[in-house]
């Protein structure tokens, strides 16, 4: 994270908590773990926006044309305006079928732009231009199955390519990741060592 003030006057940071969670209104882990990061950094002094994807409404990217072109739909255009404001972004979200939940992969795609996250020549590629340099990243995954498995066995495909076709191709870096497994059986206190460390990398604006 770089400061957020000039002449090193501070270094507190702007995060941007995105909680890729798909499901509203109920209690899962992957809302706390967003929740507990955001608290922790803000407890520190960091200056926090949070985005919760399931809360907005927005449609699915449906072509090329609109996503060169847009606009964006407003709940779109405000994440755009959050995480343009932020130096350090972190995406919290469960695994589903192996990836990104659909709804999360939709706002991604939704919010990076050729114009605001990709050169102005259009496709990830394209240019060598990065809007987002300057921003670092925390991806925090949880999954039913252990994290060894997904990372040695699944070779963390889906995680590599939302660090790489994505964050990387945006300019954003360096990217850091926590793989949270076995989560629907691990013990409430295991579970509250997760919390913990989420409030602690919060605290650092990891
Ligand atoms: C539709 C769906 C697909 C899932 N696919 C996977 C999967 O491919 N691999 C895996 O390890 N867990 C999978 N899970 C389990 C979730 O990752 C797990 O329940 C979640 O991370 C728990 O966190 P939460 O309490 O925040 O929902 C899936 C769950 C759902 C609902």
């Amino acid at each position: 994270v770089s400061p957020a003030g000039l002449n090193g006057a501070t270094d507190m940071a702007r995060i941007a908590v995105i909680n890729g969670h798909p499901t509203r209104g109920e209690d899962h882990f992957g809302h706390a773990l967003a929740a507990a990061y955001g608290e922790g950094a803000s407890a520190a002094g960091h200056e926090v926006r949070r985005i919760t994807v399931a809360d907005l409404d927005f449609p699915l990217l449906g072509s090329r044309r609109e996503w060169e072109n847009g606009p964006p739909p407003p709940p779109v255009a405000q994440a755009q305006e959050v995480i343009a404001w932020a130096n350090h972004i972190v995406v919290v979200y469960p695994l589903w079928l192996g990836d990104l939940p659909a709804v999360l992969k939709g706002f991604l795609e939704q919010v990076f732009r050729p114009g605001f996250a990709f050169g102005q020549e259009g496709l990830p590629g394209g240019s060598k231009k990065k809007p987002l340099s300057g921003r670092s990243a925390r991806i925090v995954v949880t999954m039913a199955m252990p994290a060894l498995l997904y990372r040695w066995y699944f070779r963390a495909h889906s995680l590599k390519s939302l660090e790489r076709n994505i964050l990387a191709f945006a300019g954003i870096k360096p990217r850091r990741h926590t793989l949270i497994g076995s989560v629907d059986a691990i013990s409430r206190r295991k579970r509250q060592r997760w919390l913990d460390k989420m409030r602690r990398l919060g605290r650092r604006a990891l």
